[in-house]
């Protein structure tokens, strides 16, 4: 994280008088409700005394009938398929939809976003012409994907508006609908360098803001850019509200900057780091030289079966040059980076959520927060450079307690180091790939 950065926070937490210390973070004590699976999944839920592990009561199967949401909101949960929240939603849900702030890291594919949508959901009184909640994210896709689970559980609210707004798309459109106050969301989903832009030049106010929402908080956070729009957007909040953020990886030095940003947050951690880890997911690693990538790619997706398969690499041009040889080896294709324009990008993730691509390759703009149901397989072919984004990455698969397969490329130096790195700290067993092949019954969801 760069200095630079630091300093500009607490220049700012500062001129907001937000005075929450880590050592007196409270959250009301009837966080513990139905935590039994919460405890063996390792969340730690920190209570009272900010440094004390909360105690876990275990209650018998919660519903989310248990929440007592609107009815509306029910029937959109039925109408998904959910049926049992899962433990991160029963830790969070009962005290967020009360407007305690929230700080939560919790495991990939397990339901993080639906405590956000539908806590804002269930709080939300919609005026016309303001615009009540505001969630941040750090891609477009994601901005894009979020903005599509509030119209899904908002279906049956239909007084209520989200819009999404994010870069490398006409502001004037978005600007056009913020003016009409028939069309001006209430809440709003977007990237932080868009919506900033439309603060700053006061298209947009931010005065009647309820809820502030930050998913992928750590990586929002980290990037300087990203933290000076945050900052600049959440300045022109009220200090009244509620804060809530989310990640499946938030570090020991992201927390209290994290928490600056909050009054008294509920504090959800995972803070034995070999619980984050998916039950359902196979991983395995090849040794290779790079020049053997393409080939072992290559017998990878011939031999093993997977519905669809999301393969990693380093940059954008990387990522051209492979989509290109895999469609002249006629494996259909597709490449998401940021160097697409951005209609196309959103086409292209629609093309893949709707299965009608069944192979992406992708830089790290699809590494967190991307959900696409039927991925099952996915591949490293080049190893990020950090056991935490290679914790994202495999956590594409294997979403919510399904079955998957991640396979990891270790060509140099440095890609062993991350692999050792990933094998310690979350004491996972990454064994090299069978000769053999694997089983996909192991692997691919019945
Ligand atoms: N209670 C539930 N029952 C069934 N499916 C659920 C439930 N909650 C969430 N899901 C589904 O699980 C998938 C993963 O959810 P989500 O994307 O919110 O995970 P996440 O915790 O944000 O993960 P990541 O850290 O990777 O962003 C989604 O397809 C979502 O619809
Ligand atoms: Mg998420």
């Amino acid at each position: 994280m760069s200095h630079e950065g630091e300093e500009e926070l607490l220049d700012y937490s500062d001129s907001e008088d937000i005075t929450v210390s880590a050592s007196t973070a409270t959250a009301p004590a009837a966080a513990t409700e139905g935590t039994a699976q919460a405890a063996e999944d390792g969340l730690a839920i920190k209570q009272e005394n900010g440094d004390k592990k909360g105690s876990y009561v275990g209650i018998h199967s919660t519903g989310f009938k248990d929440f007592l949401l609107k009815p509306e909101l029910v029937r959109a949960i039925t109408d998904s398929g959910f049926e049992h929240p899962s433990e991160v939603q029963q830790v969070c849900i009962p005290q967020s939809i009360l407007g305690t702030d929230v700080l939560c890291q919790a495991k990939s594919g397990l339901g993080k976003t639906a405590v956000f949508v539908l806590s804002t959901l269930q709080q939300i009184e919609p005026v016309d012409g303001e615009v009540s909640v505001i969630v941040l994210c750090h891609t477009r896709e994601l901005a894009y994907q979020i903005k599509n689970e509030y119209s899904r559980f908002s279906k049956y609210l239909p007084d209520v508006r989200t819009s999404v707004f994010y870069g490398g798309t006409p502001i004037a459109k978005d600007i056009a609908l913020i003016k009409d106050k028939t069309t001006c969301p209430h809440i709003i989903v977007g990237t932080p360098g868009r919506l900033n832009a439309l603060v700053r030049d006061k298209f947009l106010r931010l005065s009647n803001i309820k809820t502030f929402v930050i998913d992928e908080a750590d990586k929002v956070l980290e990037q300087p850019d990203m933290r000076r729009d945050v900052q600049e957007i959440f300045r022109s909040t009220p200090h009244q509200k509620q804060v809530m953020m989310f990640s499946a990886t938030l570090s020991q030095e992201i927390r209290p900057i994290c928490k600056k940003f909050m009054q008294n947050p509920l504090e959800i951690y995972v803070d034995d780091e070999t619980k984050l880890t998916l039950h359902g997911l196979q991983q395995y690693y090849v040794k290779l030289a790079e020049r053997e990538k393409n080939r072992k790619l290559n017998e990878i997706l011939d031999t093993l079966e997977f519905n669809q398969v999301i393969i990693f690499v380093k940059s954008t041009k990387r990522a051209d040059e492979l989509n290109r040889l895999l469609n002249e080896c006629n494996f259909p294709s597709i490449a998401v980076h940021s160097g697409i324009p951005q209609e196309e990008r959103i086409a292209r993730y629609k093309s893949f959520k709707t299965f009608e691509k069944r192979i992406c390759v992708a830089t790290d703009v699809f590494g967190r927060g991307i959900d696409i149901e039927r991925i099952n397989l996915a591949i490293n072919y080049d190893l990020p450079d950090n056991a935490d984004q290679y914790l994202h990455r495999v956590g594409r698969a294997g979403r919510f307690g399904t079955k998957g397969l991640a396979v990891s490329f270790v060509s140099t130096e440095e890609d062993q180091q991350v692999l050792d790195s990933i094998q310690s700290r979350f004491e996972v067993n990454i064994s090299p790939f069978p000769e053999e092949g694997i089983d996909a019954s192991t692997y691919m969801n019945s």
